[in-house]
C-alpha cells in the first residue's frame, strides 16, 4: 500500500515536530510540513529528519490562502494535522493580537482550504480524509480543589486570550463539521513536557535557571495543579485519533498527572542535586514572583473517552518522562543556544523584569 501524505501545520515547534519526526521514524505518513518559524519554531526540531525525501518543509503561514490552496494541490494529503499556534498564556497577556490572527483566523483560512480541497476529492478519498485540529485543555476555564476532571462536555470557559483563542478555534472547526460535514476531529490535551519544548515554558525554564544557578520563578503561592502528560504520549494520541477517531467527535488527552508547580519544581531540584551535587540544593533558587493575571487554579482531564473507544493510554511515568526531559536538556545545549538567543533574553526581561518578588517560601 502506498505511503499517505499528511500536511502537518506547525512542525517546527515543539509537539509538531516531536510528532513529525516520530511519524517519519515509524514510516507513517510522507510529511508536508508548513510552519511560519515564529519565535517558537525552528529548523533545529527537524534536524534529524535532514536529507529524508518524504519529508517536505515549507516555510510560510496558516492563514495565506493561496500558498494552503496551492500545497494541498501539490500534495494532495490524506490528513491535515494542525498545530500551528500562538502558544504561550504570558504572551497572549502581553500581546493578544497575534493569537487572534493564527489561532482564529488562522485556523478559519485552514478549514475554509480544507473544505475546497475535500469537495473536489473522488468520493473514496474524499471519505478517508481528516482534519486533525490540535486544541487544549485550557479552553474548559478552570477548576477548583474539588471539582470532576474535564470532559468532552464540559462547557467552554476560556479565561486567558491564548485559551479564548484556543476556544473560538474550536468553535470553529466545530461549525466546518456541523455545517459543512468537512471530517475534522478535536483533541484537547493537557500540559505536555519533553524534549524540544521551547526554553520559555515552565519546565525548560526551570532546567536552564536551575542549572545555570539562577532563580526559579514560582508565580503566586505556586499550588496551581496541572495535568502534565509526556509529549510522545500525546504523539501516539494523535496517530490513534488520525486512524480511528470518528469524525465529529472531540478526544480529550491527558496524563492521568494533577501536580502543583511546586511539585514539579521540586522535582526538577531533586534531580538537579543528583546531577549536580556541587551546586545543591537546587531548592535554594526557588523564588516566589508576583501572579500571572487571570492565572488558573486547576486543570484536570478525564481522558477515558479516548481509553475506551479508541484503546490509548499514557505510557511515561512522570518520574520517568521528567527524567528522562532532564537528561536531554543537558545533552542538547547546543540546541538550547540556538534556540535561546537574543529574542528570548529580551521575552525574558519582558515578562519577568516587572515581577515583584512575593511571598518567600521554600528552599531557604
Ligand atoms: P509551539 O509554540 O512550540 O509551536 C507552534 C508552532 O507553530 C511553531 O513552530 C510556530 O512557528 C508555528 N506557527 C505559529 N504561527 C503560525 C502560522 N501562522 N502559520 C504556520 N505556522 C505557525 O507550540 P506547541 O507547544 O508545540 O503546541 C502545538 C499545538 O498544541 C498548539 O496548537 C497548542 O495550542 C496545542 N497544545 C499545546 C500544549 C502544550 O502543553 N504545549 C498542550 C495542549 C495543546
Ligand atoms: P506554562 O508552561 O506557561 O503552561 P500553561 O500556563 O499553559 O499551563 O506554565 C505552567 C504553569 O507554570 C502555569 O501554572 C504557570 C506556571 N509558571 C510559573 O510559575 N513560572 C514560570 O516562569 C512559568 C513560565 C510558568
Amino acid at each position: 500500500m502506498q505511503m499517505p501524505t499528511w500536511l502537518v501545520t506547525g512542525g517546527a515547534g515543539f509537539i509538531g515536530s516531536n510528532f513529525v519526526r516520530s511519524a517519519r521514524r515509524e514510516g507513517l505518513a510522507r510529511i508536508v510540513n508548513l510552519d511560519k518559524l515564529t519565535y517558537a519554531g525552528h529548523p533545529e526540531n527537524l534536524e534529524e529528519l535532514g536529507g529524508d525525501g518524504d519529508h517536505v518543509f515549507v516555510r510560510g503561514d496558516i492563514g495565506d490562502a493561496a500558498l494552503v490552496d496551492a500545497l494541498l494541490r501539490e500534495h494532495q494529503p490524506a490528513a491535515i494535522v494542525n498545530f500551528a499556534a500562538e502558544s504561550h498564556v504570558d504572551r497572549s497577556i502581553l500581546g493578544p493580537a497575534e493569537f487572534i490572527q493564527t489561532n482564529v483566523v488562522g485556523t478559519q483560512v485552514l478549514l475554509q482550504c480544507a473544505l475546497r480541497y475535500w469537495k473536489e476529492l473522488e468520493p473514496r478519498r474524499a471519505q478517508a480524509f481528516r482534519v486533525l485540529h490540535v486544541s487544549t485543555d485550557e479552553v474548559y476555564g478552570t477548576l477548583g480543589a474539588n471539582d470532576a476532571p474535564f470532559t468532552e462536555d464540559s462547557q467552554y470557559r476560556p479565561n486567558s486570550p491564548y485559551a479564548a483563542s484556543k476556544a473560538a478555534a474550536d468553535h470553529l472547526v466545530r461549525a466546518y463539521s456541523q455545517t459543512f460535514s468537512l471530517p475534522v476531529l478535536t483533541t484537547n490535551c493537557s500540559n505536555n513536557y519533553g524534549p524540544y519544548q521551547h526554553p520559555e515554558k515552565l519546565i525548560p525554564l526551570m532546567i536552564g535557571n536551575g542549572t545555570a544557578g539562577r532563580p526559579l520563578p514560582v508565580y503566586g503561592d505556586g499550588l496551581q495543579i496541572r495535568d502534565w502528560l509526556y509529549v510522545q504520549d500525546h504523539c501516539e494520541a494523535l496517530c490513534r485519533v488520525l486512524e480511528r477517531g470518528v469524525p465529529g467527535e472531540t478526544y480529550n488527552i491527558g496524563g492521568d498527572c494533577e501536580r502543583t508547580n511546586l511539585d514539579i519544581i521540586s522535582s526538577l531540584c531533586r534531580l538537579l542535586d543528583a546531577a549536580h551535587p556541587q551546586s545543591a540544593p537546587h531548592a535554594r533558587l526557588i523564588t516566589h514572583v508576583s501572579d500571572r493575571p487571570g492565572h488558573d487554579r486547576r486543570y484536570a482531564i478525564d481522558a477515558s473517552k479516548i481509553k475506551r473507544e479508541l484503546g490509548w493510554q499514557p505510557r511515561t511515568a512522570f518520574g520517568e518522562g521528567l527524567a528522562r526531559t532532564l537528561d536531554w536538556y543537558e545533552a542538547h545545549a547546543g540546541w538550547v543556544a540556538a534556540v535561546a538567543g537574543g529574542a528570548h533574553q529580551r521575552w525574558i526581561e519582558t515578562n519577568y523584569g516587572g515581577r515583584s518578588p512575593a511571598v518567600e517560601r521554600g528552599g531557604r
